[in-house]
């Protein structure tokens, strides 16, 4: 998810292709958690994120696609449909609650030509990339790099099990509209205080994407071009009740369970707080935010 909203921004200025070396348990563990409630509370972000990516991928029928950190399928589900049963797709994942909530929506919606595993893209021993001969014609990244303890890595890996000609589609969330800053820095007291422990407590927060550092990991790793697309994505919180459901259905759950829990209560009045100054004369939340794409070809 966007860092959404809770979660403080970290950086690691200076080093923004290497990140910190990060435990994959961790992530895995954080998104298990999620798992239940993940992309089932009422807001359509990721789904729609999913499918811009495979429209912006141009995912063709009979296709072979794989779908790197595919969570709970927003990209994967698409993808099958574009391919069809002349194509195929693969979809990996570290977290196993997040797979087999894929697998069990696969078998209800009849699609055998959707496979899933649970594994780390990064790790280089594991055959679990399952690239057909000659190659997969699409890789899709949906909302994952920033979770990747290497992206540099990740992004020749993803070239490397691509066809030429093939394409890497990545997404990652920007900025939310202006006055959601408010609720980060309300919350931010609580949370850890240094960026040492803040990035020791809350994966999945650098290094920060941009079209200029995708570009450069495209073009390190060997990419013949690039091209970036930007779309504004809303969703409608009912209420702030609803938005705290959604957070911690997010990656965000991460900055949450970072604080002691007897600070909760208190950190949780301040978010509320900060979010009164959104909310609309019905009483709902407008949320707007930026998704960010890129397609990068062999
Ligand atoms: C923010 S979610 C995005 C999921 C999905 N692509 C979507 O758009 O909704 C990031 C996903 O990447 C997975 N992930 C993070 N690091 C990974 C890694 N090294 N290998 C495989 N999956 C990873 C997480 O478990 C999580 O399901």
């Amino acid at each position: 998810m966007p860092s959404p909203t809770p979660a403080p921004p970290v950086t690691s200025r200076g080093k923004p292709v290497e990140a910190p070396d990060r435990d994959g348990d961790r992530i895995a563990g954080l998104f298990d958690r999620a798992a239940a409630t993940y992309d089932r509370v009422g807001i359509d972000l990721l789904p729609t994120a999913g499918r811009l990516l495979v429209a912006h991928a141009r995912v063709d029928e009979g296709e072979h696609v794989l779908d790197a950190g595919c969570g709970t399928g927003a990209s994967l589900f698409p993808a099958a449909r574009a391919v069809g049963p002349r194509g195929s797709v693969t979809g990996i994942d570290l977290a196993p609650a997040m797979v087999e909530r894929v697998r069990q929506q696969s078998a209800e919606h009849r699609l055998p030509w959707l496979r899933t595993y649970v594994a780390d893209v990064e790790d280089p021993h594991r055959a679990a990339l399952h690239a057909p001969a000659g190659g997969f014609d699409v890789v899709t990244a949906g909302m994952l790099v920033s979770f990747l303890r290497r992206p540099d890595r990740a992004f020749r890996r993803f070239r490397s099990v691509l066809r030429p000609g093939g394409r890497l589609a990545l997404s990652w969330w920007g900025p939310e509209a202006p006055g959601w800053g408010r609720v980060v820095e309300a919350t931010r007291p609580f949370g850890p205080g240094t960026r040492e422990e803040i990035e020791t407590a809350v994966p999945g927060q650098s290094p920060p994407l941009t079209p200029e550092l995708v570009r450069r990991l495209a073009d390190e790793a060997g990419f013949a071009s690039v091209e970036l697309y930007e779309e504004r994505l809303e969703a409608t919180f009912r209420d702030t009740g609803h938005w705290w459901t959604w957070t911690w259905s997010t990656a965000a759950r991460a900055f949450w369970e970072s604080v002691p829990p007897d600070r909760l209560p208190a950190a949780r009045a301040a978010a509320e707080s900060a979010l009164a100054a959104l909310r609309a004369p019905d009483g709902t939340l407008p949320y707007v935010l930026t998704a960010n794409f890129a397609v990068c070809r062999r």
